[in-house]
């Protein structure tokens, strides 16, 4: 199983994904605006193990999470937002959804600084419910009546992204990006000082590259 990042062109395929397991479709633009907007946070889940028959047949798509960032947050602070999410009947319990959703979350951090991700999800949709609550540790902020178009109500859900900063930070380090002003100036004078004492070190055939050249060593 491959799990990447959404392309345009898996788009036919993951609304096909998405009208056989939900009831709430999108048309095919909405995936687009995803996937162009913010091409970074979107996943599929491809089954690599079926061959394919000719080289011209689709992945085959069986899962995708869909997501964004929220454009004009009420709040000011920068947060993502789960659009949709589902995998295929025949391929569900192999922890496809989590990885997705983990995928995404990771993505909403590193590429957008997302302070916590939010979603909507059915009152009575146990198996989604169990995944966000008890799986990825997700929150009910609130319950929001007549949510959907059939008239059930929907939890809005909240999971703080906090922790996955700390994760990059303890593996990357802090990435503050270059100081400015009085500091700038301080660290270019560093920077200069460290490039004179760079040590010259001869490359190519200096390190004796030309020695690796075919030889006829039939030759005495
Ligand atoms: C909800 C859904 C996306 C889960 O996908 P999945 O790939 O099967 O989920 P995972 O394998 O990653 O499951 C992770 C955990 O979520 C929980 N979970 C998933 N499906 C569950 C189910 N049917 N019943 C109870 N718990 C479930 C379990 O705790 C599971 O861990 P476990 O398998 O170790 O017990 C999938 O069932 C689906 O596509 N449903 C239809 C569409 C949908 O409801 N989407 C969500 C809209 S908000």
């Amino acid at each position: 199983m491959d799990i990447r990042v959404l392309t345009p062109s898996d788009i036919p395929h993951v609304q096909s994904t998405n009208i056989t397991n939900l009831p709430e479709n999108y048309f095919l633009k909405y995936y687009l605006y995803h996937a162009l907007s913010w091409p970074q946070l979107s996943y599929v889940a491809v089954d690599v193990c079926r061959p394919k028959k000719t080289p011209y047949d689709p992945p085959k798509i069986v899962g995708y999470v869909l997501a964004k960032m929220e454009e004009e947050p009420a709040n000011g602070i920068p947060h993502g937002h789960i659009t949709s999410l589902s995998v295929m009947r025949t391929h569900r319990r192999l922890g496809l959804a989590e990885k997705l959703m983990k995928q995404s979350q990771r993505a909403m951090v590193e590429t957008y600084n997302a302070q916590y991700v939010s979603l909507h999800v059915r009152v009575s949709n146990v198996a989604a419910l169990k995944l966000y609550r008890d799986t990825l540790g997700f929150e009910v902020e609130k319950v929001e009546s007549k949510y959907y178009a059939d008239g059930e109500d929907a939890y809005s859900m909240k999971m703080n992204l906090e922790f996955i900063k700390e994760q990059l930070e303890e593996t990357y380090g802090k990435d503050e990006g270059e100081a400015v002003g009085e500091e700038g100036k301080e660290n270019g004078k560093k920077d200069d000082e460290k490039k004179e004492r760079k040590r010259k070190v001869k490359i190519g055939r200096g390190l004796g590259v030309g020695d690796l050249v075919e030889k006829n060593e039939s030759k005495a």
